[in-house]
């Protein structure tokens, strides 16, 4: 999908290609940096994003905006956004056609920002970009590299917060990060 930023917000807001839209109050396309070196992509929106329609602003997202600001950085400078674009009904997973549906908006927002490193938060962001095999315990903390962009898959925050004992990996994964970028940066 070749596209520009305007065309995608019309097409998100605009889309039933799946029944999560008769279900949410607010799409939620993403925000941030339009030519981030770093973008996030996190499983759907909550309550808290349904309801603002902008990605990672409850708890979840607190924890995420403390973990980037102490790689250096702030939310305005890299791109977040979400495997699916609304909210899946009482927070459940969606489906495997849910995320389908929603991948040609997640592809153009990835060619849209063009970023160097990818940072997928949680197995459906891991599954949904890295494909069915991927497990998160297996897999996060490990680099994977497609046509030049850098894939970081790492624990969601919300598992942080039901699991304090996931915070020291993931801390380990966000500080690859920033070491990565400045690696890129350097050339
Ligand atoms: N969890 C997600 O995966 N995305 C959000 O935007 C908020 C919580």
């Amino acid at each position: 999908m070749t596209t520009s930023w305007a065309e995608l917000t019309r097409g998100i807001e605009a889309c039933h290609a799946c029944a999560l839209r008769e279900g949410c109050q607010r799409v939620v396309p993403g925000e941030g940096n339009p030519t981030a070196e770093i973008m996030f992509i996190g499983e759907g929106p909550g309550a808290d994003e349904d309801r603002l329609g902008r990605p990672f602003v409850g708890r979840a997202g607190e924890l995420l905006t403390k973990m980037i600001h102490a790689i250096g950085m702030e939310r305005t400078d890299v791109y977040i956004c979400n495997a699916v674009k609304c909210r899946p009904p009482g927070n459940r997973t969606p489906t495997a056609e849910e995320i389908a549906a929603c991948r040609p908006f997640l592809r153009a927002q990835v060619a849209l920002v063009r970023p160097k490193i990818i940072v997928l938060l949680g197995s459906t962001a891991g599954r949904d970009v890295l494909g069915d095999q991927f497990r998160v315990t297996r897999d996060r903390g490990k680099w994977v590299e497609r046509k030049g962009v850098w894939f970081m898959p790492t624990y969601h925050p919300s598992a942080l917060l039901r699991d304090e004992s996931l915070k020291r990996p993931a801390w380990e994964d966000f500080k690859a990060v920033r070491d990565k970028a400045r690696e890129l940066k350097k050339g």
